[in-house]
Order: structure tokens, then C-alpha cells, then sequence
């Protein structure tokens, strides 16, 4: 039977999203989407010269159109970019078919991680004071998920599985979110 839900990850860059997707995808046998290699595709432009060549806001209104496009599909890892939820539209129509989940991380296992790749992020090319700052104005929003995941000191196959085994409480033999 087709899954009724989605399941959406959420949370800062470099939280390890579109790994734990991928990995999630293939072991339930889900199609798997990242927001941002989508818009990469749908735009044939990367998200670096995206906002580079026509700044944030081009890039924020493709997002929120990609997820306008996603949001009647169920059965799907969603591998959102650290920013989509913080549009509450966005956030809404997610949460319509999805669960989501917040992969946490600190600042600090943040920067270890996605130390050698900055410049693939346009957001993480400020001073650590700025990603610091960036980091906690978005937690109060991440943290209203329907479920956090700490992915401190755990590898890729610990999270998917504890995603999937604390996913038994949320929702139902079908993949539909539970009632309460
Ligand atoms: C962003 C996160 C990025 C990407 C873009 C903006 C953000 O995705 O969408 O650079 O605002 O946090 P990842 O979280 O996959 O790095």
C-alpha cells in the first residue's frame, strides 16, 4: 500500500538532511527529493549562483513554488534547505501529508562537518558570529517539529534508525500520521 505521508527533514545545514534522506528513501523503498537539487534542476541554475547572480529572494521564491509543487505528493523523504520551513507557508503545506522531523546539530558539529565545503552554502560563508546568529534565530521554529533527532557523535545508519523506530508511536500500519 502507497505510504499516506511524507516524511520531511528539517533543520540547520550541515544536520545531515539529504544523507539520512537517501539513506531513509532506500530503506523504505520511498522516492526521494532535496529541495535543492530540485531547484538546481527545475532552474538549471546551482544554488550558489542563484543567489549570487539573483540573490536570496529569487532563490526563497523558487523554493516556496517547489514546495507548492510537492506538497499534493505523499510517500516521499523530503529533504527541505536549512531555510524552507522558516516561510510558515511553506512550513504548512509540508506538514499537510508530512511529518516532520528536525535533525539537530550544534554549532559547533556544524562547522566540523561542513568545514571543508563552505562554499557550497552562500549562508555559510559569514563569520562564526554570524552563523552562530543565524543558527539561533531558526531554532525556535525547527523545534516546533514533530519530532527532534539529535545527531550528535551518531553516523548516518543511527539516525535513520532511530527516525524510524520512534516513527512507530507517530503513525499508523499505513503510514498515516496517528491520531492522538
Ligand atoms: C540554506 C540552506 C541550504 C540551501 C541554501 C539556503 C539555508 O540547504 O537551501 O543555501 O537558508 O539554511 P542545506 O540546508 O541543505 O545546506
Amino acid at each position: 500500500m502507497k505510504p499516506l505521508i511524507n516524511i520531511v527533514l528539517i533543520g540547520f545545514m550541515g544536520t545531515g538532511k539529504s544523507t539520512v534522506g537517501k539513506r531513509l528513501a532506500k530503506i523504505l523503498d520511498w522516492e526521494f527529493i532535496d529541495t535543492d537539487a530540485a531547484i538546481e534542476e527545475l532552474t538549471g541554475c546551482s544554488v550558489t549562483d542563484l543567489f549570487r547572480l539573483h540573490g536570496e529572494t529569487r532563490f526563497r521564491s523558487e523554493e516556496a513554488l517547489l514546495v507548492k509543487r510537492l506538497s499534493e505528493q505523499k510517500g516521499c523523504i523530503i529533504a527541505t534547505g536549512g531555510g524552507t520551513v522558516l516561510n510558515p507557508e511553506n512550513w504548512e503545506l509540508l506538514a499537510e501529508h508530512g511529518i516532520l522531523v528536525q535533525l539537530y546539530a550544534t554549532v559547533e558539529t556544524i562547522l566540523e562537518r561542513v568545514g571543508a565545503r563552505p562554499n557550497t552554502r552562500p549562508l555559510l560563508k559569514g563569520s562564526r558570529e554570524m552563523i552562530e546568529a543565524l543558527w539561533e534565530a531558526r531554532q525556535e521554529t525547527y523545534a516546533k517539529a514533530h519530532m527532534v533527532v539529535d545527531t550528535t557523535e551518531k553516523d548516518i545508519e543511527e539516525v535513520a534508525g532511530e527516525i524510524l523506530v520512534r516513527l512507530e508511536g507517530k503513525v499508523d500500519g499505513s503510514f498515516e500520521l496517528a491520531k492522538d
